[in-house]
């Protein structure tokens, strides 16, 4: 997730409304930042890794000349932050300039033929193959407009793109593709951006760009036309009514609710995972003779749901510790085969650094899954895959405990395609499904999010909950309880529902709030039992579950229906009614579920 903002204008200078812009998208990527203006028939940069205030210290972006500019705040998904990575990219002539949000899935590809052409490239990014194609297609007497349009024809991704040109200093191009992009109408000016906090100082009235739409902006018109058939298209000005606060939070009251939302394209970044390294993974996996998961908090859960997922689906064994407990459960690594699994949001977690250092200094092979590149875990790792749920601001993880279920259930998959202990089918089945989470998270948003917010009303007032579930749904119902406790501030109990008959259940009375994970899976009928023993005992018996699920929705008080999916995706969807759940009870309580008491972001002390 990165940041884009585009300019034009018939008032003077835009590097200070360019760079006050990119300050209000700092949210979506703050590694590094740059601005390109032209002014005289050139083009002027100037980027770094860093923040937009620390950049600006050091080069003063204001002093860019020209009343047109496009200009980027990044959060790397290709190569590490840094001068040459930074946005905006430029073509060999430098006379084209971009910046980008997204992701280029057939970069090499591209960078090998145009590498083939003569083109020079400066950078790791995906970016970079975009100003090249335009410049390629400009080659033969295309205008800029056109060979935008057979640019982006020859990419597959995401993107929101701008473009500008010193060949045709009177407008900018913008265009988008799954990410994001609007285009706001001034006096004289026009804009693009990522987002509407971007530009509210300057106009609200917006036009949001669909899939597969590009725009050419002047001062004074914009033209829209289809990227696939050049054809033009109508489409209505929107007047914005938020305030600036309400606006950075996309029109939520919270980050967290904001970022609930956002699952759906943060799983489907995340789908695009880099192959090569997924290949690496499955291959150490595979070789090894110990495999070690170690993260702490919700990373911890999504540890635990993997160790279900290799276990069940490629029939491998695995430990699955919290990083604070790893030094003192750690055998050593005599065969020298051993594999650790570090999950972390932040990479800054010194819980978990410390474990992967323990366990590298042990000769052991350390593989990270990671949220922020160019964290100190990625820069310690053997092997790093990236979650792309983009910056998280909520204290409460939401979508990088989804993104990283969605890279775990990846791996296992096809580790378990590979060791042969799935056939094609079921390899097929498990990828088709993944492909199609977006839209199952989506779906069960849209259908109980109103549900979840008329029960957390009951809920708000009770002191004390059970989270149950049996097997996978073990590591759902912990993360549940998690972010009911931490944000809610209501004692929560995660626990495997079979073993709380061996003491939990002595605290349930009646009208004790009792939420059962229960999905169709192989522990289905085993937790039967578990919900009619509390509701014997007078719990309040709330269950998430399927619609083919009779005997547990008929006995409990609300159900809660989820998607049928593979058993070992499940908790992807159905962890997400129980952030809502959390979210709505902390709101009912009175409680800022941004800022939840004695928590921090990232926990860098031991
Ligand atoms: O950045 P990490 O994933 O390493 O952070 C680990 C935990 O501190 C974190 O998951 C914490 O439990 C969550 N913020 C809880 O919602």
């Amino acid at each position: 997730m990165c940041g884009i903002i585009g300019i034009i204008s018939t008032n003077g200078n835009v590097s200070r409304m360019l760079r006050e812009s990119l300050k209000r998208l700092e949210y979506r990527g703050y590694d590094s930042a740059g601005i390109a203006t032209i002014a005289n028939g050139i083009i002027f940069v100037k980027k770094d890794k860093g923040k937009i205030d620390e950049i600006h210290r050091m080069l003063n972006f204001d002093s860019l000349p020209g009343n047109i500019g496009i200009g980027h705040t990044r959060w790397a998904t290709h190569g590490q932050p840094s001068r040459e990575n930074a946005h905006p990219h430029l073509d060999c002539s430098g006379m084209i300039a971009v910046v980008h949000n997204g992701i280029i899935e057939n970069y090499l590809e591209l960078r090998e033929e145009l590498s083939k052409l003569g083109h020079t490239f400066r950078s790791e990014t995906d970016t970079e193959v975009i100003p090249h194609l335009i410049e390629e297609f400009l080659k033969s007497n295309k205008s800029l407009e056109e060979a935008v349009r057979q640019a982006l024809l020859k990419v597959k991704g995401s993107f929101a793109i701008a473009v500008i040109s010193s060949k045709e200093p009177d407008k900018i191009i913008c265009a988008r593709k799954e990410s994001p992009l609007l285009i706001g109408i001034g006096n004289s000016q026009m804009f693009c951006a990522s987002d509407i906090p971007a530009i509210l100082p300057y106009t609200r009235n917006i036009i949001v760009l669909d899939d597969m739409e590009m725009a050419v902006l002047t001062p004074n018109s914009v033209t829209i036309r289809r990227i696939d058939t050049g054809e033009i298209v109508n489409k209505d000005i929107i007047q914005v009514s938020w305030s600036p606060e309400e606006a950075e939070k996309g029109g939520f009251p919270h980050f967290m609710l904001k970022e609930i939302h956002e699952q759906p394209r943060a799983i489907r970044d995340t789908l695009r995972v880099d192959e090569k390294a997924l290949e690496i993974f499955v291959q150490k996996i595979l070789t090894a003779d110990k495999i070690y998961f170690v993260a702490a908090g919700t990373s911890y859960h999504a540890a635990l749901a993997a160790k279900y997922m290799l276990a069940k689906l490629a029939g491998l064994g695995s430990d699955a510790i919290i990083a604070s407990e790893f030094e003192e459960q750690f055998p050593g690594d005599s065969s020298g085969d051993s594999v650790l699994i570090a999950i972390s949001q932040s990479g800054e977690t010194a819980d978990t650094l410390v474990a992967s250092r323990i366990a590298k200094n042990a000769g052991v092979c350390v593989l990270a899954i990671v949220n922020v590149v160019g964290s100190s875990l990625t820069r310690l790792a053997d092997h790093v895959l990236y979650t792309r749920a983009g910056p998280e601001i909520g204290v409460a993880a939401t979508k990088t405990f989804t993104t990283q279920l969605t890279l775990l259930s990846m791996i296992a998959a096809k580790a378990a395609r590979e060791n042969g202990m799935i056939d094609l089918d079921e390899y097929i089945r498990l990828n088709t499904e993944l492909n199609e989470m977006p839209r199952k998270v989506r779906d069960v948003i849209e259908r109980i999010e109103i549900k979840v917010k008329q029960l957390s009303k009951h809920l708000a007032n009770c002191r004390n909950a059970f989270y149950l579930g049996r097997g996978i749904s073990t590591a759902t119902a912990l993360e549940g309880a998690l972010k009911m406790k931490e944000i809610a501030y209501i004692h929560a109990e995660g626990y495997p529902a079979g073993e709380s008959k061996h003491g939990p259940i002595a605290l349930v009375e009646p009208g004790f709030p009792c939420i059962f994970v229960a999905p169709p899976d192989s522990t289905y009928h085993s937790i039967i039992g578990n919900v009619t023993e509390m509701k014997a005992r007078g719990a309040e018996i709330i269950v998430l579950t399927s619609k083919s699920c009779d005997d547990v929705i008929k006995n409990a008080n609300t159900a809660l229906i989820l998607p049928e999916v593979h058993p070992i995706l499940s908790p992807i969807p159905y962890i997400v009614p129980l952030q809502l759940l959390a979210y709505y009870t902390a709101v009912e309580r009175g409680y800022d579920p941004d800022r939840p008491r004695n928590l921090a972001k990232s926990v860098t002390v031991q």
